[in-house]
């Protein structure tokens, strides 16, 4: 595996391939992480994987400066998945200037939900992956459904933006008790990561609910944050939406059954976990 961090040395390697697979993340890389690889490997060749912490997604009160960095163990696990590249650039590498020029999302799709909680965040995923495409121009780019509302930010602003690159969606891995593989999980202590697949379940009894042909979202969104509260979590929000744009349901669609997913944020002590749950 080459281990790039330049722009210039990056598209001197990729040159001419036409059907590069591209797997962007922040490393501290974890099981979930290296499905996407395999699955790049399916749609792609050669597979490019980069690292970069990116700051512009964090806000001033979150983990940027200790979000964890495990480059050399990275290094290894992308070696044995047979990733070809490594693209992992310095700040400075990737914003020799600064960034000024920034991708908005939609209001409707980047306000709501993580949105709401994380100003800015989705503004600044979208900035650095449409900087990233334009590094690597891949064919194909693969994104976890863990991130759903990432997930369906970036298809959008593909499709709109008529990047050559298709967006391929990759299940969300989880431990053997359901919890969500996450580089945030290494900060819950032994007791919190014993809790922490409540959050899984919690999402898991409301799809029974409505499956089971309850279909008062916002009575069960309430009974699931209430329920997560008296086992001392702090939910920021757990919320039915339809698959398609992530907007609340109307009536009609629930009467018809359209897709829905439901999606949760939630703190444990000072640790915030994300999950969803397509119903
Ligand atoms: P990061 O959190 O490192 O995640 C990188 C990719 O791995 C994302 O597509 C994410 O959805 C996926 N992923 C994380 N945990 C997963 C799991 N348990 N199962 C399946 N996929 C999982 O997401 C980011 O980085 C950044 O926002 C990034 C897109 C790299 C832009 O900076």
């Amino acid at each position: 595996m080459k281990i790039i961090s330049s722009i210039e040395e990056l598209r001197d390697h990729l040159s001419g391939q036409l059907r590069t697979a591209f797997v962007p993340t922040m490393g501290n890389l974890h099981e979930g992480h290296l499905s996407l690889m395999r699955l790049a490997r399916k749609h792609g060749d050669p597979v490019v994987a980069s690292i970069f912490v990116n700051r512009l997604q964090f806000g001033p009160n979150e983990d940027f400066e200790k979000y964890p960095r495990t480059f050399q163990s990275d290094v290894e696990k992308l070696e044995k998945e047979g990733v070809y590249i490594l693209f992992a650039p310095t700040e400075k590498d990737l914003y020799p200037e600064p960034q000024e020029f920034r991708v908005r999302p939609p209001d409707d799709l980047g306000n709501t939900l993580e949105g709401e909680f994380r100003p800015g965040f989705f503004s600044g995923v979208t900035t650095v992956v449409l900087k990233l495409f334009s590094c690597v121009r891949p064919r194909v780019a693969v994104f976890g459904k863990k991130d759903y509302q990432q997930l369906m930010i970036i298809r959008n602003m593909s499709r709109q933006f008529a990047l050559p690159t298709e967006i391929i969606a990759a299940e969300t891995w989880r431990a053997d008790d359901g919890l969500a593989l996450s580089s945030r999980n290494m900060y819950l202590s032994e007791s919190e990561r014993q809790e922490a697949p409540a959050l899984f379940k919690a999402l898991n009894a409301v799809a029974a609910e409505m499956r089971n042909g309850h279909l008062d979202i916002f009575q069960l969104e309430h009974q699931a944050m209430d329920s997560l509260a008296k086992r001392g979590w702090n939910p920021d929000y757990i919320s039915v939406r339809r698959q398609s744009d992530l907007q609340v349901p109307s009536a009609g669609d629930l009467a018809q059954g359209a897709p829905l997913v439901v999606l949760a944020a939630a703190k444990l002590g000072t640790t915030r976990l994300i999950d969803n749950l397509e119903i």
